[in-house]
């Protein structure tokens, strides 16, 4: 398989040429959908769009649309914008909760202006995604306002401790399906609802998007520990520093050698301190628990594989495939 200008692997060229051409239109339309009624909104709004980030969410509703029998359709490429507006204005919400100064390789809107500048923004670009919603009819909008509860959900999820008797991997895997599983399922399920396929395949593209999408954001929990913030475009240990657990350090926490006295330790609190960051981090990346959390990983997109085989086989259903596999292991 040769390198892609795409996020997801594609095996057939006819194919990523049409994505390629395809994908470039919408950042068109993305770019406009950004403009506000003054030069302070539109810049502030522009910001993270101009940033970069993969497009992987308006990639899959358009991968997802080659599996009905109007992929090109127009609504897919509404639903394509709908979806980058709704996760990039999480992406501003998102970064005042983690405190975080870099995205996307460039400074986060609330280090660049402020924190209210940053949630307002955020708010604005929600509008503009529900505007753009309601052009896609009433089942869309309500498709729309639940997975927008439910990533809201996630995100608030993650900010409190698990109830009296939850386990705290269930816990934290609950966060993920919200915050990220949620919107990636909506992908998928939108570009197969617009461009016409039957209900069976509409709801088997979504269960898949569900399970890539939480592997999507176990795999980026991962890389907070273990990328290079050149790799990512984000600041590594981010987690750590806002004592947010992710999957690799509930499994080092499930621990009882003492060599990990230490590490246990340090994980135990947010670690603001640097050098204490840094001592966690690297313990972390040695540890055992990274691979069983990647095994972990690899297993979901397996699980979520599963769900493509109601496709006839071909290029649409080998890139999705391809794609839950990159997913799993990818490295930034
Ligand atoms: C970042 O999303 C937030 C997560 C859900 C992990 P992406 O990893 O898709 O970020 P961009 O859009 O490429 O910047
Ligand atoms: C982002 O989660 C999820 C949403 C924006 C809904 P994270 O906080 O884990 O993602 P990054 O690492 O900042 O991209
Ligand atoms: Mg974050
Ligand atoms: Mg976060």
């Amino acid at each position: 398989m040769t390198e892609s200008p795409l996020a997801l692997p594609v095996v057939d060229a006819e194919l990523e040429q049409r994505l390629v051409e395809r994908l470039a239109r919408i950042e068109e339309q993305l770019a406009e959908h950004c403009r506000g009624r003054t030069p302070y909104v539109t810049r502030a709004a522009s910001h993270l769009m101009e940033a970069g980030g993969r497009r992987f969410r308006p990639l899959l509703v358009l991968l997802a649309a080659e599996a009905g029998p109007h992929p090109d359709a127009p609504e897919v490429d509404t639903a394509a914008c709908v979806v980058e507006l709704t996760h990039v204005a999480s992406l501003y919400h998102d970064d005042v909760m983690d405190e975080a100064v870099m995205r996307r390789g460039a400074d986060t809107a609330n280090a660049r202006w402020d924190n209210h500048v940053a949630i307002l923004t955020g708010d604005f670009l929600f509008g503009r995604s529900s505007e753009l919603t309601a052009d896609l009819g009433p089942d869309a909008v309500r498709i729309q306002a639940r997975t927008f509860s439910r990533l809201v959900e996630g995100q608030i999820l993650e900010t409190v401790d698990p109830g009296p008797g939850e386990d705290r991997l269930s816990h934290y895997l609950e966060v993920v399906a919200g915050k990220t599983g949620s919107l990636i399922a909506t992908s998928a399920r939108y570009g197969a609802m617009f461009s016409g396929a039957s209900p069976e395949v509409v709801e088997a593209l979504r269960a898949y998007g569900e399970l890539v999408g939480s592997a999507f954001q176990l795999s980026d929990d991962i890389l907070d520990i273990a990328a290079e913030s050149a790799d990512s475009g984000k600041t590594p240990g981010t987690d750590l520093r806002e004592g947010v657990p992710t999957l690799p350090v509930l499994m080092a926490q499930a621990s009882t050698d003492p060599a990990d006295a230490r590490l246990l330790e340090l994980l135990g609190q947010p670690l603001s301190d640097d050098a204490l960051r840094a001592e966690a981090l690297d313990l972390l990346r040695r540890h055992p628990a990274m691979q069983q959390a990647r095994d972990y990983v690899v297993g979901q997109a397996t699980q979520a594989k599963k769900h493509l085989e109601v496709l006839d086989p071909g290029p649409v259903r080998t890139a999705l495939e391809a794609f839950a596999d990159v997913v799993a292991t990818r490295s930034s």
